[in-house]
C-alpha cells in the first residue's frame, strides 16, 4: 500500500520536492530552470506525482488563453523512470482538461517526442507556437541551438486534415500563466 502511485494538485508543501526535481533536469538543460517563488506562484497549475510519501514527478500547464495550453516542467524522479508515472500525470492532466474544458490544444516543446508519442500526442510544425517562442526561448540558453520539437493533442480530435488549421499562434495570448 504504502508505495502506491498518487497523482494529485500540487500543494505548497511541495514546493521544495517540485524544486528539487526540477533542478536535475535543470543543470542537464533539459527543462527551463524555476526558483523556489516562481513555483510557489504559480503552483496551481502543477500537478504531482508521489509515491510512498515522496513527490516523484511534477508537470506543469500553461494556459495561453484561447484553448492554448502548454505542459512543461514535465519531470519524474531520475531513479523511477520508465514506471508509468509520466503517463499518469500527463494523462491525469489531460482528464482533468476533458472534465472542464469542451474544447483545447495541449501542446509541447520537448526533447522526448517519443513519450508524448506514445500517449497520442501529433508533431506539429514548432513555428505555430509564437507566444512560447518569444516568452520562454528567448530566455533559454539553447535559444539558437534548440533541439525541441513540437507535439499536441487537441479535443475535439481534428479533422484528418485539420491538425493545423485550428488557428494557433493566431493572437490567442490573453493572460499568461506560466
Ligand atoms: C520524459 C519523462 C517525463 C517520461 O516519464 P516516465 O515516467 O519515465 O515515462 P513512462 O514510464 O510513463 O512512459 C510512458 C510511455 O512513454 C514511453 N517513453 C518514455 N520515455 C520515452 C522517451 N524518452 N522516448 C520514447 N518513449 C518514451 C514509454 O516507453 C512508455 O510507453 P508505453 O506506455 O507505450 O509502454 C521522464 O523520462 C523524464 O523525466 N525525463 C527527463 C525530463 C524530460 O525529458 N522531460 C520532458 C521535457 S518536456
Amino acid at each position: 500500500m504504502k508505495n502506491l502511485l498518487t497523482v494529485r494538485a500540487a500543494a505548497e508543501a511541495d514546493v521544495k520536492a517540485i524544486h528539487r526535481l526540477l533542478e536535475i533536469y535543470a543543470d542537464r538543460g533539459v527543462v527551463l530552470r524555476r526558483d523556489e517563488a516562481d513555483i510557489r506562484f504559480y503552483l496551481g497549475n502543477f500537478t504531482v506525482a508521489e509515491s510512498g510519501g515522496e513527490v516523484c514527478g511534477c508537470a506543469a500547464v500553461r494556459d495561453f488563453g484561447g484553448d492554448l495550453l502548454e505542459i512543461r516542467s514535465l519531470v519524474v524522479d531520475p531513479a523511477l523512470q520508465g514506471k508509468g508515472i509520466g503517463r499518469a500525470m500527463v494523462e491525469a492532466i489531460i482528464a482533468g482538461l476533458r472534465l472542464r474544458r469542451r474544447s483545447w490544444r495541449l501542446f509541447t516543446l520537448t526533447g522526448a517526442p517519443g513519450f508524448f508519442a506514445a500517449l497520442g500526442f501529433r508533431r506539429v510544425d514548432r513555428e505555430l507556437f509564437p507566444e512560447k517562442i518569444w516568452s520562454d526561448c528567448a530566455k533559454c540558453a539553447k535559444n539558437d541551438r534548440c533541439d525541441e520539437v513540437a507535439l499536441m493533442l487537441q479535443w475535439p480530435e481534428p479533422e484528418a486534415d485539420g491538425m493545423n488549421s485550428a488557428g494557433i499562434g493566431a493572437g490567442g495570448c490573453h493572460t499568461v500563466s506560466r
